[in-house]
């Protein structure tokens, strides 16, 4: 039996160079996999906790499956689909809510940061706080448990999240006999997590990002932007500390990169360094970027590739949810 993968990205922002590092392309690898079932969705309704702009929730959810599809996601592979179209995910969203203690998401990461916070700042304890922000844990375990799910790769920040799906599952499968599978996370721990412009962890939070499709001539004034100390070119560097050089290595081929590491050691200008990470980077680019301007430009072809794959998706969710709902006795 093939093995069902799973992940979700929300449409919070544009996608970036560590979210492709860090998420799509481990996941696309998974995709070529025949030993795996994938699916891949946008988690527009996730997004929703954040995003309160119509113009910008349309252009960031298009932007997220227009990436996906860019840098390879063949949708005759993986089942590829908008969260919001698959409705059984937010009627099984509720059936689980009705498992899931209070207590165990007063404990998620996500809200329990918030309130303490504000509990430092002196504010009300759920200041600024929505029930979507609330709940978010369980409408992931939807997506993952309604899909029969067993391996959900995802960041270390989402750990919690796939731990909290599981806990729900055993709950529901104590109660009424065995129904969903109970999932597991995958961590890349070979993949670094991917610095941003400041050495920090490339995050939209901290405002540090290299945009994967960035323009040109803004790739390379960000690239230009990348911290750097005041040692002189002829000065020998250590690659390892450096963010352009741990840039540089996701980009370069493996002879490019055992190269700049000696170039480092002999001493090599800043500048120059940046000028080759931007030639690196944007010769990978070029090609996605394309692909990727296309489909902005065609926001029906990606209505379409994501209906098809919504239909697709419902094929599995409908007869399972009829099952779920059979078990709990509101079957009619
Ligand atoms: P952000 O930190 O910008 O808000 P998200 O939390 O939306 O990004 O992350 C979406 C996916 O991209 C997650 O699976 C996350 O682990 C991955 N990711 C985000 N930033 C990085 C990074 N700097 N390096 C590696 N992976 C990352
Ligand atoms: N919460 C995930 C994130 O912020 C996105 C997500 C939503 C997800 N539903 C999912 C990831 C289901 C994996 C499985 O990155």
């Amino acid at each position: 039996m093939k093995k069902q993968v799973l992940t979700g990205i929300k449409p919070t922002g544009r996608i970036h160079l560590g979210n492709y590092i860090g998420a799509i392309k481990p996941a696309l690898k998974l995709a070529e996999n025949d030993f795996y079932n994938t699916a891949y969705f946008v988690a527009d309704y996730h997004g929703l906790t954040k995003i309160h702009d119509q113009a910008e929730m349309k252009e960031l959810t298009y932007g997220v499956a227009a990436a996906w599809l860019a840098l390879g996601l063949d949708p005759d592979r993986a089942i590829f689909y908008r969260q919001s179209d698959i409705p059984e995910i937010f009627e099984l969203s509720w059936i689980l809510a009705c498992f899931a203690p209070k207590g165990l998401l007063n404990r998620a990461h996500a809200y329990k940061s918030i309130a303490e916070e504000n509990h430092k700042m002196g504010r009300e304890a759920d200041a600024g706080v929505n029930m979507g922000v609330f709940t978010y844990p369980i409408l992931m375990a939807a997506d993952i448990l309604l899909f029969q799910t067993e391996l959900v790769p995802v960041g270390k920040d989402q750990i919690q999240h796939v731990e909290i799906a599981r806990d729900l599952a055993e709950y529901f499968n104590n109660q009424y006999g065995e129904t969903f599978v109970l999932p597991d996370y995958i961590i890349e721990e070979e993949t670094a997590v991917l610095p941003g412009l400041d050495g920090r962890k490339m995050s939209k939070s901290y405002n540090n990002t290299i945009p994967l499709f960035e323009q040109p001539k803004k790739l390379q004034k960000l690239i230009n932007k990348i911290k750097t100390d005041s040692s002189p070119p002829e000065e020998p560097k250590n690659p390892e500390s450096s963010i352009i050089f741990s840039l540089y290595r996701e980009f370069a081929t493996p002879e490019q990169v055992e190269e700049m590491r000696k170039r480092y050691q002999r001493g090599i200008g800043w500048g120059q360094a940046k000028k080759e990470l931007f030639e690196v980077m944007n010769s990978f680019i070029e090609e996605p970027r394309a692909q990727y301007e296309t489909l902005m430009a065609s926001p029906e072809k990606l209505d379409a590739i994501l209906k098809e794959g919504a239909a697709k998706a419902r094929k599995k969710a409908i007869p399972f949810m009829t099952e779920i709902k059979t078990k709990i006795g509101i079957f009619h």
